[in-house]
C-alpha cells in the first residue's frame, strides 16, 4: 500500500528516489509520482502505472535537485491515474505533498477550503491537505511547520506525510499519525520513508517516528521531533541489523519464490536461540518476562488480517490442546467495531507480519484501553504493532517482499507454536513426552521443509493440467482446515481463480453441490487423528466424479489410491503439519500464477502491508 520516499542531502534526489520508489514496489499501488525542487521550482511528474513508466515519462524532464519528495499510491479516493497520483501541489503551486493514510474529514475541509476560493485538480483527499496548510501558512502568515502542525491538528484520520515548499531547498516536513514513517540519517544527509528498504542501502542509522509527531529536516541540521502538543521530543537512533542483500532475488525468478525456497533457512532464525541444541526446552524471553500474565488469562483472544489471521486459527488449536486456556482468533476488522468484552486478564495475541496493518494496530490499541494484556508476532522490527505492545515474539523471518505471505506465515505458526509450549510447561498442563515430541518436531522442521521443497518439479508439473480451472476447493480438518483457507487464499491472490477453503466434514452441507469434473479439490489429508474422517470426506468427492490432489504423509497408499494427484509430505507432528504442508500449496498456487502470465510478486489490487482501514 502507499509508499514514501523523500530525501534531502548533497547528492542528486531523483536516481536516490526512483531506486527507493522501486524497492516499495512490493507494498502494492496504482500510480508512481516525484517533486524535485531546482532553483525556486517544485518540478512534480507522476503517472498511472509503474515506477518504470514514471522513469519513461521523466526521461527527457529536469530532474536535477537534491530535494525530492516520491510516492506510489495505492488508489482509495479517485480512481488510479495521472491527476489522482502524488505528489500533489497546493493551489499556488508553493506546496508539494505525499501522504499514505485517509484524511477521513477530507469533504468537510474541502467544502471549507472551497467557500475560501481554492479549486481542486484531483479526488483525492491528499490534495485537500495540502491546500490546508497553503491555506494556514498563508492567512497565519507562519512557516511551513507551524503550518503543517495546525493544519494537522484539523484532520482526522491517518497519514504519514512529507511536504516540502517552493523557493526553500534546505526543508522537508514529515509528519506520522497511524501510518509508518521512519528517518535514515546519512552523511550530512536524511533519507525519509514508510519503511527501511529504501533507506538500508545508504545507512544503518534510523528513527522511527511516532504516532503524532512531526519532524523538521533541514540540510546540516540535526532533526528537530515534536509531538502534537508542539513539546519537543526525543530523538532515538536505532541501529538496523538488515542488509541489502536481504532485500534482493537472489538468483530466482519471483520474490515469492524466493520466499517459500527460503523457508528451512527462515525456520532456523525463528528457533535460534529459542530452542535448546537438545530439543529439550524452549526459552521466549517475551514470556517468560510477563509469565504470571500467561498463567492467570482467563482467555487468549488472537487478532490478526489475512493470512495471519489463518495462523492464529492454528495457534487456537495448540493453546487449546497444549495449554488448556480458550482462545478466540478474530479478524481485527471485526473485532474493533464489534464491542468486544475485554477484561483485564485477557490476554490479546496480535499476529501481523508487516506491524503495521491499521485495522491490527487499532484493534491492539483498543485492547490495550481495556486493560488487557497485548502480545505481539511480527516480523518487521521496530513496526508499529511491536512498538504497542506490551511484549512479545519477533518470526525473524527477514523482509517478506512477495505480497502473498509465506515464509511469515510459517514463521508465525512456529513461533505460536513455541509459544504454546513455552505456556504449557509453565502451568504444566503438557505430557512431558508429548513437550519433547513437539519441541523435536520443531528443531527438525528446516529438514522437512528441505525435503518438501523437493516436490518443486511434480507440482510444477501437475500445476499445468490444472491451470485453466475456474474454481477450486480447498479441504481440511482439525489443523489442516487453516491451512485450507491458507492454501486457496494464495491461489486467489496470485492467479486470480476463485478458491474457497472449507472444513473437510462441512463440505456436504453446501459445497458439495459444486463437486463435478471440472472443479478440482485439494485435499490435505495427511495421517493425524482425523485421517479416516478424511478418507471418507475424499470418497463424497470422488463419487461425484470430481478431481482430487491429495497432501498425504509419505507412504500412504490408501489415500494416494483414491485420490487423482497425491503430493507426499514428511511425517511431523500433527500440529506442526499445516507448516510443512503449506510449502506444496504455496509452490501450487505459485506455479499456476505464473502458467496464467500473473504478476505473482504485485498481484493486481493488493497491497503487501494495508496501512488503511
Ligand atoms: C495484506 C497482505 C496479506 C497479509 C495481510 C495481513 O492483505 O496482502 O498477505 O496477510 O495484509 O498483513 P500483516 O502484515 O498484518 O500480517
Amino acid at each position: 500500500m502507499c509508499g514514501i520516499v523523500a530525501y534531502i542531502g548533497n547528492r542528486q534526489a531523483y536516481p536516490i528516489l526512483i531506486k527507493g520508489l522501486h524497492r516499495l514496489e512490493y507494498r502494492g499501488y496504482d500510480s508512481a509520482g516525484v517533486a524535485l525542487i531546482e532553483e525556486e521550482d517544485i518540478n512534480i511528474y507522476k503517472t498511472k502505472g509503474k515506477v518504470a513508466d514514471l522513469e519513461h515519462y521523466a526521461e527527457s524532464k529536469n530532474t536535477q535537485g537534491t530535494i525530492g519528495i516520491a510516492h506510489t499510491r495505492w488508489a482509495t479516493h479517485g480512481e488510479p491515474n495521472d491527476v489522482n497520483a502524488h505528489p500533489h501541489y497546493s493551489e499556488n503551486d508553493s506546496l508539494a505533498i505525499i501522504h499514505n493514510g485517509i484524511i477521513e474529514n477530507y469533504a468537510l475541509l474541502k467544502q471549507a477550503l472551497e467557500a475560501e476560493g481554492y479549486t481542486f485538480k484531483s479526488d483525492t483527499d491528499t490534495e485537500v491537505l495540502v491546500q490546508l496548510i497553503e491555506y494556514i501558512k498563508e492567512t497565519n502568515r507562519c512557516q511551513l511547520f507551524e503550518a503543517v502542525q495546525s493544519a494537522l491538528k484539523q484532520v482526522v484520520g491517518a497519514y504519514a506525510i512529507a511536504v516540502i515548499e517552493k523557493g526553500n531547498k534546505n526543508e522537508i516536513i514529515a509528519a506520522r499519525k497511524s501510518s509508518p514513517m521512519v528517518i535514515g540519517i546519512g552523511d550530512d544527509e536524511y533519507f525519509i520513508a514508510s519503511d527501511v528498504t529504501p533507506i538500508i542501502e545508504y545507512t544503518d542509522k534510523v528513527v522511527y517516528l511516532n504516532d503524532e509527531e512531526i519532524v523538521q529536516i533541514r540540510r546540516h541540521e540535526p532533526l528537530k521531533i515534536v509531538n502534537f502538543q508542539n513539546e519537543e521530543t526525543k530523538v532515538d537512533v536505532q541501529k538496523l541489523n538488515m542488509n541489502i542483500t536481504q532485500l534482493e532475488k537472489g538468483g530466482y525468478d519471483h520474490f515469492m519464490l524466493k520466499e517459500i525456497n527460503e523457508q528451512p533457512r527462515t525456520i532456523v532464525d525463528c528457533i535460534r536461540g529459542r530452542i535448546n541444541q537438545s530439543a529439550t526446552d524452549v526459552k521466549l524471553s517475551g514470556v517468560i518476562d510477563h509469565k504470571e500474565k500467561f498463567l492467570n488469562a482467563r482467555r487468549i483472544i488472537i487478532i490478526a488480517c489475512g493470512t495471519s489471521w489463518h495462523a492464529g486459527l492454528i495457534g487456537k488449536h495448540m493453546i487449546e490442546e497444549f495449554c488448556q486456556i480458550p482462545v478466540c482468533v478474530e479478524y481485527a476488522s471485526e473485532f474493533r467495531y464489534s464491542h468486544p468484552v475485554i477484561n483485564s486478564d485477557d490476554v490479546v495475541i496480535a499476529i501481523s507480519q508487516s506491524g503495521e496493518t491499521a485495522d491490527t494496530l487499532a484493534a491492539v490499541e483498543l485492547a490495550k484501553s481495556k486493560g488487557a494484556f497485548i502480545y505481539g508476532i511480527c516480523n518487521v522490527i521496530g513496526s508499529s504493532i511491536p512498538r504497542a505492545t506490551h511484549s512479545g515474539t519477533y518470526i525473524h523471518v527477514g523482509p517478506e517482499i512477495g505480497v502473498a505471505s509465506t515464509k511469515a506465515f510459517t514463521g508465525q505458526v512456529t513461533v505460536l507454536c513455541m509459544l504454546a509450549m513455552a505456556i504449557a510447561k509453565e502451568k504444566n498442563s503438557i505430557d512431558h513426552q508429548r513437550y519433547l515430541s513437539v519441541l523435536k518436531s520443531l528443531y527438525s522442521l528446516p529438514n522437512l521443509l528441505q525435503e518438501v521443497l523437493k516436490l518443486d518439479s511434480q507440482i510444477k508439473n501437475m500445476s499445468l493440467i490444472f491451470t485453466y480451472a475456474h474454481n477450486f476447493l480447498y479441504l481440511g480438518r482439525g489443523y489442516n482446515y487453516p491451512l485450507a483457507l491458507e492454501g486457496a487464499l494464495k491461489l486467489k491472490e496470485i492467479s486470480y481463480i476463485h478458491a474457497e477453503g472449507y472444513p473437510a466434514a462441512e463440505m456436504k452441507h453446501g459445497p458439495i453441490a459444486l463437486i463435478d469434473n471440472e472443479m478440482p479439490t485439494v485435499v490435505i489429508a495427511t495421517n493425524d487423528s482425523v485421517y479416516e474422517k478424511t478418507i471418507s470426506n475424499i470418497q463424497e468427492i470422488k463419487a461425484r466424479g470430481g478431481k482430487v490432489i491429495a497432501l498425504v504423509t509419505k507412504g500412504d497408499q490408501i489415500v494416494s489410491s483414491m485420490a487423482d494427484y497425491s503430493l507426499e509430505i514428511p511425517p511431523v507432528d500433527e500440529c506442526l503439519a499445516p507448516v510443512v504442508s503449506s510449502i506444496p500449496l504455496q509452490l501450487f498456487a505459485y506455479y499456476i500464477a505464473i502458467n496464467k502470465g500473473r504478476d505473482v510478486d504485485q498481484p493486481r489490487n493488493l497491497a503487501k502491508s494495508v496501512t488503511v482501514e
